[in-house]
């Protein structure tokens, strides 16, 4: 399973990438705004960083617009993948981004059926949203589930399953289970993957007898 990022911070996206964890990153125009910065040079300053994918959203709902601004994002790197909802105008625009040979990430998808549309479409990703529907009292975990079985009984469908709105490291392993392609984490979610009191309390045990055998590997 591949690890995309889910903010707009470039610092933290340096530290991640630094640690090998990336294939990717994922914003949107809420990320951007907490980033308090313009679209054009985060993406940018983004795309230096990570070679892998890195979405960015169009702001625009009609197909005329969303083209010129897809266009304009994908100049900035070749490795942008232009996103686009997961409307009518939405399919469109990723159909005419497809056949122009560019990466398309369709976002805000809640069901299965939509998924469908979207891999008809040419999406390079699906982003299912997982946690929105815990938060309005369904499973999320169960449309992956159903986009992956779906999309098996199609192998024509070549488009990559793409776990969003990934709120726990529960999440994470869940959507790898599933057979999620990819699962966009936010950075402080995947620095908690971690995490197990254990792991410290083992570390400190081993630390302090190795303190007592008064050795030095180097
Ligand atoms: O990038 C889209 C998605 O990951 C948003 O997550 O937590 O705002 O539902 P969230």
């Amino acid at each position: 399973m591949k690890f995309f990022v889910d903010t707009a911070d470039v610092a933290e996206i340096g530290e991640l990438a630094a640690a090998g964890l990336l294939d990717g990153v994922t914003t949107n125009p809420s990320l951007i705004m907490k980033s308090g910065r313009g679209i054009l040079e985060v993406i940018a300053e983004i795309c230096e960083i990570i070679d892998g994918p890195v979405s960015a959203e169009v702001a625009a709902t009609d197909y005329d617009t969303m083209l010129k601004e897809g266009h304009k994002l994908a100049e900035i790197a070749e490795n942008v993948a232009i996103k686009v909802p997961l409307t009518w105008d939405g399919l469109k625009a990723c159909r005419t981004f497809a056949d122009e040979g560019r990466m398309v990430n369709v976002t805000l998808c809640f069901t299965a059926n939509q998924a469908l549309l979207a891999a008809k479409a040419g999406a390079t990703f699906i982003s299912p949203f997982i946690g929105r529907l815990d938060d309005i009292g369904l499973n999320g975990m169960d449309l992956i589930e159903e986009i992956r079985q779906i999309y098996d009984n199609y192998p024509m469908l070549e488009t990559e399953i793409l776990a969003a709105s990934i709120r726990t490291p529960n999440h994470v392993k869940e959507a790898a289970l599933a057979g999620a392609d990819v699962v966009t984490v936010p950075p402080s979610v995947l620095k908690g993957i971690i995490d197990h009191p254990l792991t410290d309390k083992g570390l400190s045990a081993f630390l302090a007898d190795w303190k007592k055998t008064g050795q030095s590997i180097l």
